[in-house]
């Protein structure tokens, strides 16, 4: 079974096409040149860029999986969450290609993508990871870390998800870029923070420093005593189990002004300490959830900030110490926005008997849509 996925959700123009749970193409184009100059995602650029390309994206992604629309079982496309005006191009287009070669659309939540996109499948043709390979045991706990969204959420089985825990205000991927921004790595400067923090870790102790009222990353320079930063784990001794990253970005932005000259090894240190802050924020309350939910027995991991280093060997390690199971997607292509995620959706529907009724007319974005809302849209 073909399907065909589209996703324009944020600044990421992308199609793909999976056959089951296979990948047989997926074209990702970014607009983030467009968006450095303002130092964030412009919904209008997004919409215009999303406008242009949608066409010669879709297009190459059926070419590269070397079928034609009229091969398509369904078209999936992301209704929300996003920005309006940028879900609105891809939903129009799907529109247009289902009513000229006849084949139903299937609305997807963005979210439901990231929480699945580890079971994707590099291309295999035939095969069906559902029935040859679904070792999947529940409770699973979803970790969806992206530029747009910091959740959690306890999967219970396909559809069955509760919201246990979420950012409150900034998602952890929002708070890099911006952070990154305030010390001149550009825009969108996480990734190339972390890459810093990679290659630079090794200069630094790390510790985490237990208060009764808060818990602080401190790192210390191993070769100059003098470079020593401290920055706050938000929320980490309240019991609930949500996040917050927009303390951290006042933290460390008070931090750099204090600072007197940010020559190279000062930027350095303060891309470990970001970093490490920010994932042991996530552990913190992953720790906090396992500690309550005794019988969680996986970790499924998703969204662009799960492609970190840290992150991946914080957790790691406490999987191992707690026997879960961690999956994530098999490339760092997956872990962002992607539209390959988007089809793999409409694929688990139908393994699951659940059928869309076909009436175009009603599919319409939904730019505040929550992973708890997804039954709602079948
Ligand atoms: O999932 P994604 O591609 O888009 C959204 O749906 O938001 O996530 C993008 C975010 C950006 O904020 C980017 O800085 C962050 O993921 N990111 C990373 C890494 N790679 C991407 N953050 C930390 N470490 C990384 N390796
Ligand atoms: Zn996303």
């Amino acid at each position: 079974m073909y399907i065909l996925g589209i996703d324009t959700s944020c600044d990421e123009t992308s199609a793909a096409v999976i056959e089951n749970s296979c990948i047989l193409s997926n074209v990702v184009s970014s607009q983030a040149n467009f968006h450095r100059a303002y130092g964030g995602v412009v919904p209008s650029i997004a919409k215009l860029n999303h406008q242009l390309k949608i066409d010669k994206v879709v297009n190459m992604a059926l070419k590269r999986a070397g079928i034609q629309f009229n091969d398509l079982e369904y078209i999936a496309v992301t209704i929300g969450p996003g920005l309006a005006i940028a879900l609105e191009v891809g939903i129009n287009f799907a529109k247009k290609i289902s009513t000229e070669f006849k084949i139903p659309i299937i609305p997807i939540n963005h979210m439901e993508g990231h929480l699945w996109s580890f079971f994707l499948q590099p291309h295999k043709r035939d095969f069906d990871r559902w029935s040859n390979n679904n070792s999947i045991s529940y409770p699973s706990l979803g970790v969806l870390i992206s530029g747009g969204h910091s959740e959690f959420i306890l999967v219970e089985g396909f559809r069955k998800y509760t919201k246990i825990g979420e950012t409150l205000d900034d998602a952890c991927g929002e708070c890099l870029d911006k952070c990154a921004r305030t010390i001149g790595l550009g825009y969108p400067g996480g990734i190339v923070l972390a890459k810093l923090a990679n290659i630079y870790r090794h200069r630094f102790i790390i510790n985490v420093i237990n208060n009764i009222q808060l818990k602080y990353v401190q790192i210390t320079s191993k070769y100059d005593s003098n470079i020593s930063f401290m920055l706050p784990i938000p929320k980490s001794t309240s019991l609930d189990f949500n996040l917050s990253f927009s303390g951290l970005k006042t933290a460390f932005n008070n931090l750099v002004s204090s600072i007197k000259k940010l020559d190279k090894e000062i930027i350095f240190a303060l891309c470990v300490l970001l970093e490490a802050t920010a994932m042991y924020s996530i552990l913190v309350k992953i720790e906090k959830i396992i500690e309550k939910y005794k019988d969680i027995k996986e970790l499924w991991l998703g969204g662009g900030v799960v492609a970190n280093n840290l992150l991946n060997k914080l957790l790691r390690r406490f999987a191992k110490q707690q026997n879960l199971v961690i999956r994530k997607p098999y490339s760092k292509k997956l872990t962002g926005d992607n539209a390959a995620m988007i089809a793999l959706i409409a694929y688990l529907n139908f393994i699951h008997n659940i059928r869309y009724s076909y009436n175009i007319d009603k599919i319409d974005r939904i730019p505040s849509l929550d992973i708890t809302e997804t039954s709602l849209l079948y």
